[in-house]
This record gives structure tokens, sequence and C-alpha cells, in this order.
């Protein structure tokens, strides 16, 4: 084991307080899709001492090989597809990190195999996409949790504190987003920006990101209607990319996308996201109450956590008031770690999913709700089936 990796694993375990790991019992892992995330991915499960990554897959051929290589792992066995890895393995669990529109099915068809799931966020493109996974999981009564792991940033919890301990009073609208001035991801190609790979943009690459932190924050209550509306201004101008113009041709997703939507308990969710624009930010984000209000400054949604102290403002003895709450320097192991680990405790100890999909449902159907409205012009009801 390398140094750094000997640290990581010293530093999971000092955190993980009276819980130990049993590495008597070991999970056999398989990756499918061996892209840019699943890097970090292996490099987790490689600092867990109860992970045995055995397979890969990926659809280009030599992929799977070079990446297994690049961490100097032999007799890892690959596959030209998923399917293929499936059904000549025995797996106990699979990272699914294929590009968004291949999600579902990877999922569905490992949870049909019995294979313990984690899914790569966004859940996947549309919303029935995100039922038919739910009912494979269901069926399975395997455990599939989605790779949301800014929720395990100890400045996420806190957000959800703050919301949990009553001091906001009654919720009654939040504004979320955020996003980057020039930042439409191609460092490795095109599969964010084509329809056929990507599926959504902006919208689910890092929107999902943004609606969990506040949605997990005040228990995900149900999504009732959306109004939406999606842009690609930047990613169909040539200009964008100075290197690969041809890109503008391919990009078939969205680069902004705004959103206003009810939730259940007459809540409004007010929502912007954004791969680029001529902007620092759409906005911070705010959860405002009857007793209270909390000011999250916004991020580029990429390094899972605030993007500064936040701010509470509230009354004391009739006095307007505000309180800082400073950043906490969260020096524990990695969020992936920590994404990794929970999900393979759930998996070992048959637990619910550390980031569940009766949650996730939710998130994706506003994703879907936000593609449809705004492709209709108008409002529309989200209507979950059971
Ligand atoms: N959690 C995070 O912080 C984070 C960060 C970046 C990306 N992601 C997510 O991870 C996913 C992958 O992103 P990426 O940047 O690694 O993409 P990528 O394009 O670099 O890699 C995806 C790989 O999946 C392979 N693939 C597709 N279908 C397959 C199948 N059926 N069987 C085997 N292989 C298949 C492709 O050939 C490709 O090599 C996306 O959904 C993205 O949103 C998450």
């Amino acid at each position: 084991m390398r140094d750094e990796e000997m640290k990581a694993l010293n530093a999971f375990q000092d955190n993980a307080g009276e819980e130990k790991i049993d590495v008597s019992h070991k999970l056999k892992i398989g990756i499918i899709g061996t892209g840019w995330i699943a890097g970090d991915h292996m490099t987790s499960y490689l600092h867990m001492p109860d992970a045995e990554v055995v397979a890969g897959a990926d659809l280009i051929p030599g992929k799977a090989e070079a990446f297994f290589e690049r961490f100097g792992m032999k007799g890892v066995r690959t596959y030209p597809d998923h399917k293929s890895m499936l059904e000549a393995e025995e797996l106990d669990a699979v990272s699914i990190c294929t590009y968004n529109a291949a999600h579902a099915q990877c999922a569905i068809d490992a949870l049909n195999k019995g294979v313990n799931v984690l899914l790569e966020k966004p859940m996947c493109v549309t919303l029935e996409e995100a039922v038919a996974i739910r009912k494979a999981e269901k069926a399975s009564g395997k455990v599939l949790s989605i790779g949301f792991q800014p929720r395990f940033d100890a400045n996420m919890k806190k957000i959800k504190e703050i919301c949990e301990s009553g001091v906001l009073g009654k919720i009654y609208y939040i504004q979320t987003g955020g996003g980057r001035r020039r930042g439409i991801p191609t460092p490795f190609g095109t599969s964010f920006i084509e329809k056929e790979t990507g599926g959504i943009g902006a919208l689910g690459d890092i929107g999902c990101y943004s609606l969990d932190m506040v949605l997990n924050a005040i228990g995900y209550p149900k999504p009732l209607t959306v109004t939406g509306y999606r842009s690609d201004f930047f990613g169909k101008n040539p200009k964008t990319y100075p290197f690969h113009p041809e890109y503008a041709e391919k990009f078939g997703v969205d680069d902004f996308a705004a959103a206003f939507i009810r939730l259940e308990g007459g809540i409004i969710l007010d929502f912007r996201i954004a791969w680029a624009m001529n902007l620092d930010t759409p906005g911070d984000t705010i959860i405002m109450g009857t007793e209270g209000s909390l000011r999250i400054p916004s991020t580029e949604c990429w390094n899972g956590t605030v993007g500064g102290p936040m701010t509470l403002y509230h009354e004391v003895a009739g006095s307007q008031v505000e309180t800082v709450i400073p950043v906490i320097e969260d020096n524990g192991p990695s969020l992936f770690d920590r994404k990794i680990r929970t999900f393979m405790d759930a998996c070992k100890n048959g637990t619910k999913a550390p980031v569940p999909t009766d949650q996730i449902l939710y998130n994706q159907a506003i994703l879907d709700g936000i593609a449809k409205s705004a492709e209709l012009g108008r409002e529309i009801e989200i209507t979950i089936p059971e």
C-alpha cells in the first residue's frame, strides 16, 4: 500500500469511532465505465481493506485495461460492456460510472442480477428511468445508493442540523443553485454535452447537487408543480471551445436552467444553475423561515461544500441580528472515501442505502419536470407513479 493510501486509511479508521471494519468479509467489486470519475471510485476502494476490485467494463476497447494498469492492478478481469461482466462474474457490488444516459440500464441489469449498486449522480436522465430503477431495486432487495458525496461534508450536515433545529421556524421559501462563469465540462471529450450520452446538461450534472443540498436539509418534501427553463447559448457557440470549435455542433443539452417549483408543505423552491454565464454567481442559497433565514454562499457546485461562512438572520429579544456560522474544517477522509465506505457498510450490514432512492426519486422528478416544462413552455404538475 502506498504511503498516501495508508494515511487516508488511518484517517478513516481514526474517524470511524467504534465501528471497526470487518476485513474477514471482503466485497467483490466491479466497475462499470472506466472514465474520469471511475478513478475516484478506484482510489477510494484501494483505501478500503475489505474491498477487492475484481473486474471492470468499458465500451471503448482497451480503456478498462489501461485504467487498471494505471492503478498498478494486476489480474483484474475486463469486459467490453457491463452485461458481459455481470454475466461472467459473481460480484457483491458495482460502481456505475458511465455517462448519465447509460445509468438506468446498467443499474437495472445489475440489480436484476442481485448485485448491490453505487450509482453515480445524477440518478439518471428521466423520471421514467428513475421509476424503473426503483422498481428493480425493490424487486432485488439489494442496496442502491446514489453518488452524492457532498452529503458527507461536515458543512452540508450543518445545514441540515440548522434546518432541523427549528431555529428557522416554518420554512416557506428556498432559493438555490450556483455554477460557473465558464465551465462546460469537456476535459475528456464530449460525453457530458451530447444528448445521447449526457442526456441533460448543467441541470443534471450540477443542478442535482444544489437540489440535494436543500432538499436533504428539509427532509425531501414531494415536488408538486414546476415551471422550468433551459438554454444552450454558450454550449452552442464555437467560441466557447477555442481548441475544439466542433464541440458546438455536438452540444445537445443545456448550459443553464432555472425553475420555480412548488413543494409539499407550502414551500417554494427557486432554482438556477449554470455551466456558463456572464455573471459570477446566479445567487447564494437562501432558506427563509418564519423565525430565521440562512444564507449559504454559492459555489461552482464542484467541491462538495459551502462557498464560505453561512449567516443566520434572526431576532434576539426584539433586535434583528446575524449569527455567522464559520466554515467547519473537515479534515477526515475524503468525501469519496466516505461515499464508498458508507455504501460498503450498507451492503455488508444489509442496512438502508446512505443516499437512498426514495429521496433521489424526487430530485430526479424535479430535473425531469424542469426539462419537460421547458419544452412545453408552461408550468406542469409532477406526477410520480407509486
Ligand atoms: N460524483 C462526482 O463528483 C462526479 C464527478 C464527475 C462525474 N460524475 C458522474 O459520473 C458519471 C461518469 O462521468 P465521467 O466523467 O467519468 O464520464 P466518462 O465519459 O469519462 O466515462 C464514462 C465511461 O462509461 C463507459 N460506458 C458507457 N456505457 C457503458 C456500458 N454499458 N458498459 C461499460 N462502460 C460503459 C464509456 O465508454 C466511458 O468510458 C456521470 O454520470 C457524471 O455525472 C460524478
